[in-house]
């Protein structure tokens, strides 16, 4: 018998003295996968949302159902879970739309903060995560510039346009916002004004200053999973994925690069997420041209386009997240990357229509696709057009074929109710 490790992390018990506890601000889809794998590991989950029956509520020890937004209902909540006995209680935010402040606040009395409170303020807005890549950091990012009303919108327009030749378009998305919501493109130098009134109704807190950013011709665009554990990093390989309207549609596993721009996406993450620091899974967000590689974003948390991870891994973006933070090891093979399984592509089920409580039929036919098919609905209380609702997920021999599978199974799924 190995003799045990001091610095080797010790868990507990759920609702005992000795628990290990995540608080999760956020209780999504991505946040149930979460606090499923950290039960996994006799964790205690409390699952934290704006509104009540949230996805990963539904699978937590307990649940709370406030305003995260709200400083006053966020720091009386953490303080109170704070005072319950437990062994460690770590805080993981699962969304972006969280009063930051509170979360340095209590981090400076000791509480802590998934990766870091710093790192939850930054990524919470464009500005602070776009400066501190490109400005900082010195990491290549589209043109760029802020603006505030829309005049500094028109003007940025004009200023992010070349000295000679076609008019290239800019994308406007305001500062505080996520999942495509408030972003449009201008096309024409008379769309801005359209695109600044679009943001402003569309943004996460109503009025809000936007970032408007030269439009990147890109070849694909993936996402690069990146753990920062006790080890060190480790990379998942690259996730390619397609957008639609600002939002995920389908990802794949691996997706196929060059070795130079693998070795700048990966040199990229590395240097972002040490820049963010602490111990956790990130979303690198890159846009790739040939070899060149930009920096777009990054969530300091397990990403939408990682759910392709729970066909493609053993252990998911989620599991990976769960050991990263708790001090335990990751996986790697002998390139030292976090193993594959083979490839796999996700597919999103989306609501059509508002709908209380929505039915599914057409799961039978989503599994009929293929014995390598596997369905996860989110059990979220209500649809709404274009809400993500459910995932098909698939392997295949290769990326094409397990994107055929997953497409095809998601859309044999049909909402109703
Ligand atoms: N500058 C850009 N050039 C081209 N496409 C872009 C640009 N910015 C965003 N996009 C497209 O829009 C998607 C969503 O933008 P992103 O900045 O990731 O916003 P969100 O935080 O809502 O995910 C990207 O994944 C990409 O497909
Ligand atoms: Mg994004």
């Amino acid at each position: 018998m190995p003799a045990p490790d001091a610095s080797s992390p010790v868990l507990g018990t759920p609702g005992t003295a000795g628990a290990v506890r995540l608080v999760l601000l956020g209780s999504g889809e991505l946040g149930r996968e979460v606090a499923i794998e950290a039960m996994r590991l006799g964790c205690e989950v409390v699952a934290v949302d704006r509104y009540d029956g949230a996805p990963a509520q539904q699978v937590a020890h307990r649940s709370h159902t406030i305003a995260m937004t709200d400083p006053d209902a966020l720091r009386a909540l953490l303080r109170s879970e704070r005072e319950r006995p437990c062994a460690r209680m770590l805080v993981v935010p699962e969304i972006e739309a969280i009063a930051t402040p509170v979360l340095e606040e209590l981090e400076a009395e000791g509480l802590h903060v998934v990766p870091t409170a710093r790192a939850a303020r930054l990524t919470m807005d464009r500005e602070g995560i776009r400066r501190l890549a490109a400005e900082e950091l010195g990491i290549p990012t589209s043109p760029y510039r802020f603006c505030t009303t829309a005049g500094e919108l028109r003007d940025a327009v004009a200023a992010l346009q070349p000295a000679s030749g076609a008019f290239v378009p800019c994308v406007v998305k305001p500062v505080m916002s996520s999942s495509g919501k408030g972003q449009s493109v201008v096309r024409r130098p008379e769309d801005a004004d359209a695109s600044w009134t679009y943001a402003q109704e569309s943004g996460r807190t109503g009025a809000s200053a936007v970032i408007c950013e030269g439009f990147v011709d890109f070849d694909y665009e993936i996402t690069l999973l990146t753990v920062r554990h006790a080890g060190g990093t480790t990379f998942c390989a690259p996730i390619g994925h397609t957008q639609e309207d600002g939002d995920y549609r389908e990802s794949w596993q691996p997706q196929p690069m060059s070795d130079a721009a693998a070795a700048r996406a990966e040199e990229i993450a590395r240097t972002i997420t040490d820049g963010l620091g602490g111990f956790g899974l990130f979303g690198v967000e890159l846009f790739v041209a040939g070899d060149e590689v930009l920096f777009s974003e990054v969530s300091p948390r397990p990403h939408d386009t990682g759910m392709v991870t729970m066909a493609s891994q053993a252990a998911s973006e989620f599991a990976l997240h769960v050991r990263a933070i708790l001090g335990l090891p990751v996986p790697t093979d002998a390139a030292g990357r976090v193993p594959l399984l083979g490839p796999a592509a996700s597919a999103v089920v989306l609501g059509d229509a508002d709908r209380d409580a929505p039915t599914f039929a057409g799961v039978a036919a989503a599994y009929a696709v293929d014995p390598a098919v596997d369905v996860r609905l989110f059990g979220k209380p209500d649809a709404r057009p274009g809400r993500r609702l459910g995932v098909a997920l698939a392997r295949g021999a290769d990326v094409d074929e397990a994107r055929a599978r997953a497409t095809t199974a998601a859309a044999a799924v049909t909402i109703g109710g």
